[in-house]
């Protein structure tokens, strides 16, 4: 595998690939890898693509200092794990490389960045947009990976993509979980053995959510008493369970329509903030 730390030398590099007609597939990650993102390469790889990945620890999306300061790093473990994933490049850039100065643009995404993280974590998305649209002119690639399990940031990066004309086709693939059904992410690293347990309420909740919709009840039946289960301990805090159409994020309140809607949570294990969803 390449590693590139520069955005002249990958340019330089991959203009040679483009002029050859190499078709480029694109994961952009923040490191801390685990076998979700490696899901990502492995799916750019099965579409016959040279595939490149990025680890960027984004400042312009954490919107708490304590959580960028803690996100976990861990670049010699990434590095193995991608070549031993096949995959082709990385680009592994410094905050100085993609932010010579400050960024003056923001991005807004009406009716998408308001709800559900957005209402959360204000200016997240508006540096989602700034970053991804810096790494796809950085980048050029004819495919983009991102992962189901942050269905938000797919909805944001498919209007984005959509609005600035980038040439190139999205794919969102589906969310791993370990055996236990708990979303794989980065931030599991910072649970302790107790909290990696206790973080499986979020997947129970959204599993037991679905099987009351089903059965007719509505989300403002439901949400009151799936909240108080969940924080049942102490050490977990619930922000969000939020029923939505998959493409709009309206929030919808009972299962109405069919494959369309996407069953969104977010809450705290101890002082770790996680997310997950499943679509329905
Ligand atoms: P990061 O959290 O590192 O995630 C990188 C990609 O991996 C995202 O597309 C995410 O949805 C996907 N991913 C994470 N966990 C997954 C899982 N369990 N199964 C499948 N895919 C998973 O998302 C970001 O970084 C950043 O916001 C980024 C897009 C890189 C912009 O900075």
């Amino acid at each position: 595998m390449e590693i590139f730390r520069e955005i002249k030398s990958l340019k330089a590099f991959l203009r040679k690939k483009k002029l050859a007609q190499i078709q480029i597939g694109f994961v952009p990650t923040m490191g801390a890898l685990h076998e979700g993102h490696l899901s990502l390469i492995e799916a750019s790889r099965k579409h016959g693509l040279f595939t490149v990945c990025s680890i960027f620890v984004n400042p312009a999306q954490f919107n708490n200092a304590s959580d960028l300061a803690n996100y976990p790093r861990t670049e010699t473990t990434d590095i193995d794990l991608l070549t031993r994933a096949g995959c082709d490049v990385l680009f592994s850039p410094s905050a100085q490389e993609i932010y010579p100065q400050k960024a003056g643009l923001r991005f807004t995404f009406p009716g998408l960045d308001t709800v559900m993280e957005g209402a959360f974590r204000p200016g997240h998305f508006s540096g989602v947009g700034l970053v991804v649209s810096k790494l796809f002119n950085i980048v050029e690639p004819d495919h983009a990976f991102f992962g189901q399990k942050d269905w938000q940031q797919f909805t944001i990066i498919r209007q984005l993509v959509h609005d600035l004309n980038f040439n190139l086709t999205l794919h969102a693939v589906p969310t791993m979980r370990e055996e236990n059904g708990l979303a794989m992410s980065s931030r599991n690293q910072r649970l302790s053995a107790e909290e990696k347990i206790k973080a499986l309420v979020l997947y129970q909740t959204l599993k037991l959510a679905e099987a009351e919709l089903l059965n007719g009840k509505t989300m403002h039946e439901i949400f009151p008493k799936l909240k108080a289960l969940a924080e049942n301990d102490s050490s977990v805090k619930i922000e969000y369970l939020t029923l939505a159409n998959r493409h709009t994020l309206e929030s919808v309140n009972t299962l109405t329509q069919k494959n369309q809607l996407v069953l969104c949570i977010a809450g705290f294990v101890g002082e770790v903030r996680l997310i997950d969803n499943i679509l329905i």
